[in-house]
């Protein structure tokens, strides 16, 4: 074989088999097959107008869901049902002003919801961050607690009588770095700066486990429940990391192996929002969370009196 036939077949057979490779993890990742109609259901998504909740309300209005868009910037939710237009003329997608960091607001917000929609079907509690320099609530929590946790623990305590009375399905975006993390009950609300030896962002991953948890804790409660992960996921996410164009080299193997898009991500949204999840076996409570569009066990090792302790906590800290 000449060597210009042999530079030219590496290459090519590296890229092929990089394209396998991707295309074998995108399988894995899965994909909601289900495509019924969804006329008539109500779905409530927080966070929907960019990332996870856009991709999931895109996709449950094209299934001709009616879709409350909670969103702390009109303007961006305007900009989101354009983009969704564009894409499907199908469903109804209504934008109700949300912001999280606000009881005030979450409070405006529950109480539109009991007056144009009281009989919905579904609350996906997805909106969320992770920040890198102190920023607070108006009550003064440190966000990643704040947002991630506590807002929508008061949204579900004000819309628990139309949950209940609905049988309505709480959907809950939480991470598998849930695997990391701890509680910490001494700073909770607290910013707690990042040591020098911390590898991730601990407030954050502590308010995924806090998801966890408090998932479970409903879930004993009786309501109908659903805690996910989406993945590595290429959103908004990480805009407060703002990473340069070589990291995006720098760190391509973790892309191609791990980093999936957004509309792939949302299918674990869009599953448990839509199919029936879990069992008597594999649920919140026994450990089991949706990744990959199907039930996973966690590594974690949850404990119930972190679990009633966080929730007694978070009762104190809303005064509810
Ligand atoms: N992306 C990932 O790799 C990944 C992995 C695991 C879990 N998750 C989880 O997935 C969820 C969605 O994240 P994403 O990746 O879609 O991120 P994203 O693109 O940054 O979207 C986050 C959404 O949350 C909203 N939000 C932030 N603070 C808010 C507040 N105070 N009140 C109301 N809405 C607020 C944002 O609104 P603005 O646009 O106005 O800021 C945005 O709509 C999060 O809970 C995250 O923890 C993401």
């Amino acid at each position: 074989m000449s060597a210009s036939l042999l530079y030219l077949l590496v290459p090519v057979g590296v890229g092929a088999s990089l394209y396998v490779i991707r295309k074998l993890r995108e399988w894995k990742w899965g994909w909601v097959r289900n495509n019924a109609t969804l006329r008539g259901k109500v779905f409530i998504i927080t966070g929907a107008n960019t990332g996870l909740g856009f991709e999931t309300a895109q996709a449950l209005a094209a299934r001709q869901a009616t879709v409350i868009m909670g969103c702390r910037s009109m303007e961006r939710a305007g900009e989101a049902i354009r983009r969704i237009r564009q894409h499907t003329q199908e469903g109804e997608l209504v934008p109700l002003e949300l912001d999280l960091a606000s009881f005030a607001s979450v409070r405006q917000f529950s109480e539109a919801i009991k007056s144009r929609f009281p009989s919905f079907d579904c609350l996906v509690n997805n909106a969320g961050l992770a920040i890198r320099t102190p920023q607070y609530t108006k009550e003064n929590y440190e966000v990643h607690f704040g947002v991630n946790h506590l807002g929508h623990f008061l949204l579900v305590d004000l819309l628990k009588d139309n949950i209940r009375a609905n049988a309505a399905r709480v959907v809950v975006v939480s991470s598998k770095m849930h695997e990391k993390a701890r509680i910490d009950f001494d700073n909770l609300g607290k910013w707690v700066e990042r040591g020098p030896r911390d590898r991730f962002n601990n407030l954050y991953n502590n308010s995924k486990l806090m998801n966890f948890y408090y998932a479970r804790e409903l879930y004993k409660q009786g309501y109908n429940v659903h805690v996910l992960c989406p993945g590595l996921c290429h959103t908004d996410f990480f805009r407060d990391y703002n990473p340069r164009w070589y990291h995006y080299i720098l760190f391509s193997p973790v892309v191609l192996l791990f980093l999936r898009s957004a509309r792939q991500g949302a299918q674990n949204i869009i599953h448990c929002a839509t199919d029936n999840v879990n069992t008597e076996e594999k649920n919140p409570v026994t450990g089991y969370f949706v990744t990959n569009v199907e039930q996973t066990k966690s590594k974690f090792k949850f404990d119930d009196e972190t679990s009633e302790r966080l929730w007694r906590e978070s009762v104190k800290a809303l005064n509810v």
